[in-house]
């Protein structure tokens, strides 16, 4: 097996690589002055490759789809998406709008044998794939650094998946915020259980400005200490809650778990089919 990343993902790529023993085979990447991507693999790969990339920023799932379309040339391709971007318009809310986690999935399988992704946002997106998904949810990874939590509250029942799986894997109770329709255009989330003198795990599958989880906060502030983690760190804007984990999907200062072992046993696992 050979092991190729996008630039975004390399570090994440190295780790996959060590663990399964695959030779990770380096990229030469250059921006053309109108933005054009050029990759060109410094060592050859056959047989089977994974191809390592996110679809965000828009540029990396250009340079994912040039890599893939590369490996294709001579190998089977697996494609591993840690931070699958896009999910989140995962069907249509409004007439007229593009599902664009169907349409991300329709260029995706695209010289695809399989998929592997890290928590989807909404697992029924694996639907859109006309090739098998698998997705690896880091249940374990975030129990791990943060194991010391009397509750897992999700800032909403989409995420309540994320909040039962860690609080499993810790022992403790799992709940979430409800969304209260106030107006035809204002909606507010509550939490109407007591957290006094509780240690509160807070967790969400992607943090992008913040916002969500700061308002959860606030609604928290007689809990005993608040602890934040997520999957997919965007942090697109500057936070005002910690302290907060976050995987290597997208690398990020507050990046302190990984997700390398939990993709590495996926793909040992096909090895050994
Ligand atoms: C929403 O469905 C997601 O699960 C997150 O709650 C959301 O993307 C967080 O966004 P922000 O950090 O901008 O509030």
């Amino acid at each position: 097996m050979f092991v190729v990343s996008s630039e975004g993902s390399k570090a994440l790529a190295a780790r996959v690589a060590q663990i399964i023993g695959a030779e990770l085979v380096d990229v030469e990447k250059k921006v053309f002055p109108d933005g054009e991507i050029y990759v060109r693999a410094l060592s050859s790969f056959s047989d089977e490759v994974v191809v390592i990339g996110n679809t965000y920023p828009n540029d990396s799932l250009i340079e994912l789809l040039l890599l893939k379309d590369l490996a294709s040339e001579s190998a089977d391709v697996i494609t591993v998406i840690p931070y699958y971007g896009y999910a989140r318009q995962d069907r249509r809310f409004l007439d007229g709008e593009c599902i664009a986690a169907k349409a991300m999935a329709s260029i995706l399988e695209i010289n695809s044998k399989r998929i592997i992704t890290v928590d989807l946002h909404k697992d029924y997106i694996k639907q859109y794939f006309k090739v098998t998904v698998e997705n690896l949810i880091p249940f374990k990874e975030i129990a791990d650094v943060c194991r010391d939590a009397d509750i897992v509250i999700s800032p909403d029942a989409g995420s309540f998946y994320l909040a039962e799986g860690v609080a499993e894997e810790l022992g403790v109770d799992a709940a979430h915020f409800d969304k209260k329709r106030i107006s035809a255009t204002e909606v507010v989330s509550t939490f109407d259980e007591d957290v006094r003198g509780k240690k509160v795990l807070l967790v969400d599958d992607i943090i992008s400005t913040g916002t969500t989880i700061e308002k959860a906060c606030s609604a928290l502030k007689d809990a005993e200490r608040i602890e934040v983690a997520c999957v997919h760190g965007l942090f697109l804007k500057s936070l005002n809650f910690s302290p907060v984990h976050a995987s290597d999907t997208i690398p990020s200062r507050f990046s302190d778990y990984t997700v390398s072992k939990l993709i590495a046993d996926s793909l040992l696992k096909l090895k050994n089919l």
